[in-house]
């Protein structure tokens, strides 16, 4: 194991996470539907857990939060960019279309959010002793939760765009209300999105 590269994939987590809170907070001001802002606010509330389980992770591991990488700078810059994005399209006045582009920076910022966990538990598989033990704890309290964080938002941004181009929508989306949680369930809630559409007809 390469200590190094895996002390940077956390420093990443970190940043990422604190990244989300920023990202979910300027969504949920973005979100129109109801449902939807909902959602973004639970995300949030998990999404500042998140936060503090990687703290806790850093205690136990022996690594300062505050340690600066370049990595974990592009991290912040593409966080920030993100949530610039977002307030760009809102002073626009056009509200439809902020939530839009809120819901794509949600699905960018969580693609991330969701590789870290993925990797962090591949590094558990093979990391021992008290820090082994510190990640793979943190590992199965969050990692349940990115991936309805990324499913969700993929399965909310399509059905919002195929809305925003007039034809017919899922709404709240597939992935959501079959309560997708793999990317193979994603894939077959969105096979479904037709035969939902029929029967609400
Ligand atoms: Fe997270
Ligand atoms: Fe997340």
């Amino acid at each position: 194991m390469n200590t190094e590269q895996r002390n940077e994939l956390l420093y990443q987590a970190l940043e990422t996470e604190l990244g989300g809170v920023q990202i979910y907070t300027t969504a949920v001001s973005c979100a129109v539907n109801e449902d939807l802002k909902k959602e973004w606010q639970e995300y949030l509330d998990q999404t500042k857990n998140h936060v503090q389980i990687v703290r806790t992770l850093f205690e136990r591991v022996d690594l300062d939060p505050d340690t600066e990488t370049p990595g974990r700078q592009v991290v912040r810059h593409i966080g920030e960019s993100l949530v610039k994005a977002m307030k760009m399209a809102k002073s626009t006045g056009q509200p439809e279309a902020a939530q839009l582009v809120a819901a794509e920076c949600v699905v960018l910022a969580e693609t991330k959010d969701h590789l870290n966990w993925e990797l962090i538990g591949q590094v558990t598989k093979k990391a021992t002793g008290k820090e082994g033990k510190a990640m793979k704890e943190a590992h199965e309290q969050v990692h349940p939760e990115e991936d309805p964080h990324l499913y969700h938002n993929m399965g909310w941004t399509r059905e919002l765009w195929i809305d925003s181009l007039g034809m017919p929508a899922v709404l709240p989306p597939p992935e959501e209300e079959k309560d997708v949680k793999t990317a193979i369930g994603a894939a077959r809630a969105k096979q479904t999105r037709e035969d939902m559409l029929s029967a609400s007809r």
